[in-house]
């Protein structure tokens, strides 16, 4: 089944056809550099440079997979969650799209597709598993009972892992995107000289709290600045690192065992993290757990994940017409 499926839901403007999980081509024209003088993702613009890319970007992906539109089965398009603005953009076009071929149109939700990543390298990976999804926005573990059935058993109260990341770096004087440059630059952790709280929930315990960790590391930073010491950057950007990663690993593993589960798959554009990905691959198999996660270049926002997912989509019966509309906040378990 050959869709094309398009992704607008941030700074990226994306296009990929698939055919069930193999990827046949992948596009992805990036708005990184427009949006790093500003220091983060200016709306406004990333729905204008949507615009005016994504004909282009559609075009070549179809192009690269060596067919036609015609020759298309179905479009997919990321409608919820994210930026209100650029979600429209591709969701618009989708319905146009889909519309003037007669053709199905697939709506997919944007953490469902990061999850969906997975698949496209790993054959085996198959529905039931626990996984975390960790991006910029959202921190969640979701048992994937299905591979359209999510049942969330935890999720961030305030910030987003990638969140933390990111104000961290840019504290620190890194650009945007700041969880990747952190990572880059992060030497080794030093508890003792940078003392982060680990953050305190009560209720849920597979809930997560990253707004009090991300202010305790931009007052360390400013305070320092106050009187004039040097924050040793790269000691501190690896402290920032162990401590996010001390909390979904040990939340993680903690979920695994109480819910018995052998399989655990990581997605989300901070699943990129080099000590999250190492940490948590140690762990699983210390407990005979298999880990699975996405290969780099499909750990951000991409459309090979949208198409990948459409496809489960579209053989649950989830298809939509043309009132179709963008939602900038949406459940992973919506109906
Ligand atoms: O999934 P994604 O591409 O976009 C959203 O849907 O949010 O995730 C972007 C987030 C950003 O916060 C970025 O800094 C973070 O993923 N990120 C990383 C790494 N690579 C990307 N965070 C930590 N370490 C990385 N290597």
């Amino acid at each position: 089944m050959l869709i094309l499926a398009i992704e607008s839901s941030c700074d990226e403007t994306a296009a990929a056809v698939t055919n069930e999980r193999h990827i046949l081509s992948n596009i992805v024209a990036t708005q990184i550099e427009e949006h790093r003088i500003y220091g983060g993702v200016v709306p406004e613009i990333a729905s204008r440079r949507h615009t005016e890319a994504i004909s282009q970007v559609c075009d070549e992906a179809v192009k690269q997979a060596g067919i036609e539109y015609k020759d298309l089965d179905a479009v997919a398009v990321t409608f919820a969650p994210g930026l209100i603005g650029a979600l429209l953009v591709g969701v618009n076009f989708a319905k146009g799209l889909a519309f003037s071929l007669g053709i199905p149109l697939i709506p997919v939700h944007h953490l469902r597709s990061h999850i969906a990543a997975n698949y496209i390298e790993n054959d085996e990976l198959e529905p039931e598993y626990l996984c975390l999804t960790v991006s910029g926005g959202n921190t969640i573990l979701t048992k994937v009972k299905d591979y359209c059935v999510f049942e969330p058993i935890g999720g961030t109260r305030d910030d987003a892992a990638g969140e933390c990341f990111d104000k961290s770096a840019r504290a620190l004087g890194l650009s945007y995107p700041g969880g990747v440059m952190l990572d880059k630059i992060a030497t080794v952790a030093d508890d003792k000289k940078y003392p982060l709280p680990y953050p305190k929930i009560a209720g849920n315990e597979f809930d997560f709290s990253f707004s009090g960790l991300k202010t305790a590391v931009v007052n360390t930073i400013h305070n320092a600045s106050q009187k004039q010491e040097e924050i040793d950057v790269p000691v501190m950007a690896a402290t920032v690192r162990k401590r996010v990663c001390d909390i979904l690993v040990k939340k993680t593993i903690d979920a695994a065992e109480h819910f018995d589960y052998k399989t655990v798959a990581l997605a989300g554009g901070v699943s990129a993290n080099s000590e999250l990905r190492s940490r948590l691959l140690f762990e699983c198999k210390e407990r005979n757990i298999k880990l699975f996660y996405p290969e780099l270049k499909y750990c951000g926002d991409n459309a090979a994940m949208v198409g990948v997912q459409a496809y489960y989509e579209y053989k649950s019966g989830n298809i939509a017409d043309t009132s179709l509309n963008a939602a900038a906040t949406l459940p992973i378990n919506y109906r």
